[in-house]
């Protein structure tokens, strides 16, 4: 059996420009989705499948990232003093959530630029990454069926959803060689394709599970899509030497990365998380 993943790499550096001017001054990661901001969700999703340490790449400006995850030693005194144990423990549960390493970005050049510069973190094994604009929701985490499938397969491991042909170009499209109930053996990657390229409507969503050999072709990756250093294009180089699995996961990936995907996902969680939310929503229509 493989050795349990213990880092998550998170890229947090772009630039948000789709929630302008919402991201102005703040990191698009802390809106909140719910009472917690979105990057949150994500490192508890990766606690959950097993990840001790968040490597979390930043730019310059983001720094509000650091201090959500660090220590509030006042605060907790403050709470403590005021009797709040529900929200002393609310504060305290997230800088425990795991041990957390910080490193920059200098200009978002890409997804796979932004995993690049997570390298002298990484230690030589097998690691995690997840996008933190996708909120995981069903009754198993994402992510801890990426890390199923790595102790079953030992390779590099993708999230796969099965998308429209109208969708398959915003995302990277994969080749399938064999399938094993929800495993896909993949032989090809494509980003950003054209329907008519795109060599099926999988789509590659944003968690991974990455071998370390992935910086040596990133360091050598061209820009591809967009004129970005293609994280995906990375993948495919990794073809070369071992397989690739795919994970056509159960559950959904929630997208907040949007102002639309934002919105929605708070109607669909409200239920579960703020139950007179639409109650109250309805009422004043
Ligand atoms: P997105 O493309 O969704 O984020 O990248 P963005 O670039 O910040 O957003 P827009 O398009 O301008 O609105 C997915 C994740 O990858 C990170 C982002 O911070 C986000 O968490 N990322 C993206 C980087 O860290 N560096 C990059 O160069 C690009």
């Amino acid at each position: 059996m493989a050795q349990p993943i213990q880092q998550c790499v998170i890229p947090a550096a772009g630039l948000g420009t789709r929630f302008l001017p919402a991201t102005k001054a703040l990191p698009k990661e802390l809106l909140p989705v719910g009472n917690r901001p979105a990057i949150q969700w994500g490192v508890e999703e990766a606690a959950a499948a097993g990840a001790s340490e968040m490597v979390i790449v930043l730019s310059e400006g983001k720094e509000l990232i650091r201090d959500h995850f660090a220590p509030s030693p006042a605060l907790e005194e403050l709470l403590r003093a005021r009797g709040k144990e529900t929200q002393l423990e609310a504060v305290r549960s997230v800088s425990s959530l795991a041990q957390f390493t910080y490193t920059y970005q200098d200009q978002p050049l890409g997804l796979g630029h932004a995993v690049l510069c997570a390298r002298e973190h990484v230690r030589k094994d097998p690691f995690f990454c997840l996008l933190p604009d996708d909120v995981s929701y069903g009754a198993a985490p994402v992510l801890a069926q990426l890390g199923e499938a790595f102790q079953r397969f030992g390779t590099t491991v993708l999230a796969l959803m099965r998308v429209s042909e109208e969708q398959i170009s915003r995302y990277g499209s994969v080749a399938v060689a064999e399938t094993v109930g929800k495993y896909h053996r993949v032989t090809g990657v494509v980003e950003k394709p054209a329907v008519k390229d795109a060599p099926s409507l999988l789509a590659i969503m944003g968690r991974y599970v990455l071998l370390p050999d992935i910086f040596d072709h990133l360091a050598h990756q061209a820009p591809g899509a967009g004129g970005e250093i293609q994280l995906t294009d990375g993948i495919g180089k990794m073809l070369g030497t071992g397989d690739i699995w795919g994970v056509e996961f159960d559950g959904e990936l929630l997208d907040v990365g949007t102002l639309e995907g934002w919105y929605a996902t708070l109607f669909r969680l409200a239920p579960a998380y703020a139950p007179k939310a639409l109650e109250m929503a309805q009422s004043v229509q």
